[in-house]
């Protein structure tokens, strides 16, 4: 078991350069075994999550290079077999293998998905999509059998914006037989590139970004290059850290468009904020107004963001809220923050913070990725020393966050016990 251990209040200054994002990665790694020749993606991070990824690949019999920030991936010998289940409860992510092997074999078996307790994470939408392409599904014990005779274009509908969802059926979608609309589609940054990566292997996609993507079937994807944007979620979690401990700490490599709804709350909030073309720089402002945000899909506040961002509100003067309407089980950082010192109640899925609180270190849970990231901002600008147990869980979405964070002057260390 590894844990992490934080000595607080070091005021933290340089450079920190974004990694490629991890949920376009773990989207494009899958898609890429829909062409039969060799896909080559840049700036993917270095990342437990995309570790866990290869593993299926390897199971897949798919010849994968790695090689510093760039993995190459070789469907030709691949075989499609059944994807255990110690492979597809790493992640969550491991259910766009479905859409991928629907898409490529028209047929797919493998076991619900892992991932972060946030919720009780249905994939009803995803199953929608498929049957809709023509698709059926035997669900047994855990066990997915999805299998088409041929994969149809149709018109879907999804009940809720669902990134994954919305990838799951694209990538299913991509060689079927004519034209297939999603409407009510997720927007998110990470669909865009996907899309992108797609489309540079030869598939038609149009309007994505958009809430209508239109996917004209084609019976080929070639090979191709590609690059992974920026991780938008690890960007706004270290700008986050920036307003809580920064002196002139420079956010680099970033798409300050993909965390607008972020800059914009830290500007009214009073931060000291610049914004470049590809980067923020920020202090710590002397004092912060309260406020509140509330989880939406994009291009609203991201939930990913709401962990960390918590964190900040402790240090605000007065009475902030958050609202989480996106995972029903997201406030697990709660009860860790207010052990360090904050003053923070919930009901039902809103949670008001009284600031400012002085926090203190003591030992604390990483419950999930990004409460994981939380409890790092707090232990950052807590007084005293933070011990943080369950780090697997931050080592799943963050590249090099000791390095990074080190390399500003925290004083941060992971030790294996
Ligand atoms: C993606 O999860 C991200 N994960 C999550 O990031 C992120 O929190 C989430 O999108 C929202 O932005 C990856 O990209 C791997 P959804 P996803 O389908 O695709 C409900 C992180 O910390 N829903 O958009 O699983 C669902 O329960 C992770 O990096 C259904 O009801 O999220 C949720 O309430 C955590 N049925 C809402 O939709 C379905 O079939 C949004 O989920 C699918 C989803």
């Amino acid at each position: 078991m590894k844990i992490m251990e934080i000595e607080g209040n070091h005021e933290l200054s340089g450079t920190i350069r974004i990694s490629g994002a991890k949920n376009a990665t773990v989207a494009l790694i899958p898609a890429a075994i829909l062409t039969d020749e060799e896909a080559t993606i840049c700036n993917v991070p270095e990342i437990t999550d995309i570790d866990a990824l290869c593993g299926i690949l390897d199971e897949l019999k798919v010849d994968v290079k790695r090689a510093s920030e760039s993995i190459i991936i070789n469907p030709k010998n691949m075989q499609n077999i059944e994807i255990a289940e110690k492979y597809s409860k790493k992640l969550r992510a491991s259910y766009y293998f479905m859409g991928a092997l629907l898409g490529k074999y028209k047929k797919a078996i493998m076991y619900f998905p892992g991932g972060c307790s946030i919720g009780a994470r249905p994939i009803d939408l995803h199953l929608k999509g498929f049957e809709a392409l023509g698709a059926t599904v035997t669900n047994e014990k855990n066990k997915y059998i999805v299998e088409a005779e041929e994969l149809k274009g149709a018109n879907i509908y999804l009940d809720i914006a669902s990134v994954g969802a919305t990838i799951n059926i694209m990538l299913a979608a991509v060689k079927a037989k004519g034209v297939t609309i999603i409407d009510n589609a997720a927007k998110e940054p990470e669909i865009v590139n996907v899309a992108t990566f797609l489309n540079n292997m030869g598939a038609k996609i149009t309007g994505a970004g958009t809430s209508t993507i239109r996917i004209e079937g084609v019976e080929h994807l070639h090979k191709c290059f590609h690059e992974v944007i920026p991780d938008r979620i690890e960007a706004g979690t270290y700008i986050i850290i920036g307003a809580l401990c920064g002196k002139n700490l420079k956010i680099d490599n970033i798409i300050p468009e993909h965390i607008d709804s972020l800059l914009s709350k830290l500007e009214e909030m009073g931060t000291d904020l610049q914004i470049g073309t590809d980067y923020v720089l920020i202090s710590k402002a002397n004092k912060y107004k309260s406020t509140n945000i509330k989880t939406l899909v994009y291009p609203g506040f991201p939930t990913d963001l709401q962990q960390p961002f918590t964190v900040l509100l402790t240090q605000c003067c007065g009475k902030s809220k958050v609202t989480e309407t996106i995972w029903e089980n997201r406030f697990m950082h709660i009860s860790y923050l207010n052990s360090l010192g904050a003053d923070i109640t919930i009901k039902n899925q809103t949670a008001t913070i009284m600031g400012p609180t002085k926090l203190t270190g003591t030992s604390v849970v990483a419950t999930d990725l990004r409460a994981g990231a939380a409890m790092v901002a707090a232990g950052l600008v807590a007084e005293g020393t933070t011990t943080i147990t369950n780090v697997e869980h931050i080592l799943r979405g963050y590249e090099q966050i000791v390095e990074k964070l080190t390399s500003v002057g925290a004083k941060i260390t992971i030790k294996e016990i």
